[in-house]
């Protein structure tokens, strides 16, 4: 038995999928133990780390002057090294099993990621105790965790819409044949519906007022029979008052429908720099939605009636990165195949 597998037996691997809204992680022989949101509250004269995760989020918008609640990952990357640091740190300590020896961490990143801030996740996963530290793309553990066969000789696609990115990717015999990155996910809808309702309505509403009316009403699709309809509540902007107004899916539409637009193009993209032959696979076969984007009412259908492409959403659309990367713990020569170096 060589050293590295004997280590092997005395602990458990991590697989990482530190998002901008969530971060994963994936404990070997286990699953998903953290799911939380890459959320901190920091001291604003220290910057010492209050709350981090779930406990953090609770905290948004209603701190006090001395404190301030961040998102340290930005569209993929890391936007403050120290607090996203702290952050990993934290959760790598709450999902990481008692041991003698450390762990090895799998990292997924953005394919178009630079050295600087790949450089960054790897020093952020020493420092929060990892032995060594492996990334891989996150569109392959994606597509892994999909159950896609992107081992095979044939062109599989996986779109992952994320809160601060989509991605469009396509695979064959285990590498990223084609793919295109839009800084446009869930929290662009987000922004795109408070500027709209402050336009059409004077109304200030907060981002996360904006998350819920989209997940309670927002569709991806115009003149639906099923239009829903969501009471917010926001800030006049002459009274400075509070107050609340009713919002449909119509309403909404209107606020994200060209960020829609830019995501069916990141697929376009794709599709138009793929090999005839692999482009030809995915006619036949389809695209799989994964991220919690995917999730708005309406993305698979209009993904469809769009590209003229099949779409299905993954079965469970957030997880299927940090899945895929949790397989790879198991089968050290697949993560050798699909890891970054
Ligand atoms: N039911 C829903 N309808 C619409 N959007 C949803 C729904 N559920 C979650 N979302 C959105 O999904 C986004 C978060 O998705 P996810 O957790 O996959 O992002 P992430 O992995 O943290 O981000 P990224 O991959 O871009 O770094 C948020 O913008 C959230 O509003
Ligand atoms: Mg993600």
């Amino acid at each position: 038995m060589g050293v590295e597998s004997a280590l092997g037996r005395l602990t458990r691997d991590l697989a990482i999928d530190p998002g901008s809204s969530n971060t994963r992680v994936f404990l070997q022989g286990k699953g998903v133990v953290v799911d939380e949101p890459s959320v901190v509250t920091l001291q604003r004269d220290t910057g010492q780390i209050v709350a981090v995760g779930e406990e953090a989020r609770a905290m948004v918008g209603r701190t006090p002057g001395s404190m301030v609640t961040t998102r340290p990952l930005k569209d993929g990357a890391i936007a403050n090294y120290k607090v996203a640091e702290g952050m990993l740190q934290a959760f790598i300590a709450k999902a990481m099993a008692r041991g003698l020896v450390k762990p090895r961490i799998a990292v997924c990143v953005p394919s178009n990621l630079d050295d600087v801030s790949r450089r960054s996740f790897h020093e952020s996963a020493r420092a929060a105790g990892a032995r060594e530290v492996v990334l891989l793309p996150s569109s392959m553990s994606a597509a892994l965790g999909c159950g896609l066969p992107v081992l095979d000789p044939r062109g599989t696609m996986v779109v992952d819409i994320g809160g601060g990115l989509t991605e469009a990717a396509v695979f064959s015999l285990g590498g990223i044949v084609q793919a295109h990155t839009v800084a446009v996910g869930g929290d662009a809808l987000d922004r795109a519906i408070v500027a709209h309702v402050s336009e059409r309505y004077g109304l200030t509403l907060s981002e996360q007022m904006a998350e819920i009316a989209k997940r309670e009403a927002g569709r991806a699709t115009e003149g639906s029979r099923r239009s829903k309809t969501v009471a917010v509540r926001g800030r006049d902007r002459e009274s400075g008052m509070p107050r609340q107004i009713e919002l449909n899916s119509e309403h909404l539409y209107a606020a994200i429908a060209p960020l829609l637009d830019q995501i069916v193009e990141a697929i376009r993209h794709t599709l138009s720099n793929t090999p005839p032959e692999l482009a030809g696979d995915i006619l036949d076969g389809g695209l799989v939605l994964c991220g919690g984007g995917a999730r708005l009412a309406g993305m698979e259908r209009m993904i469809r009636s769009k590209t003229g492409l099949p779409c299905v959403l993954a079965e469970n659309p957030e997880h299927c990165v940090a899945f895929g990367a949790g397989a790879t713990l198991d089968h050290p020569e697949l993560m050798e195949r699909v890891a970054i170096v």
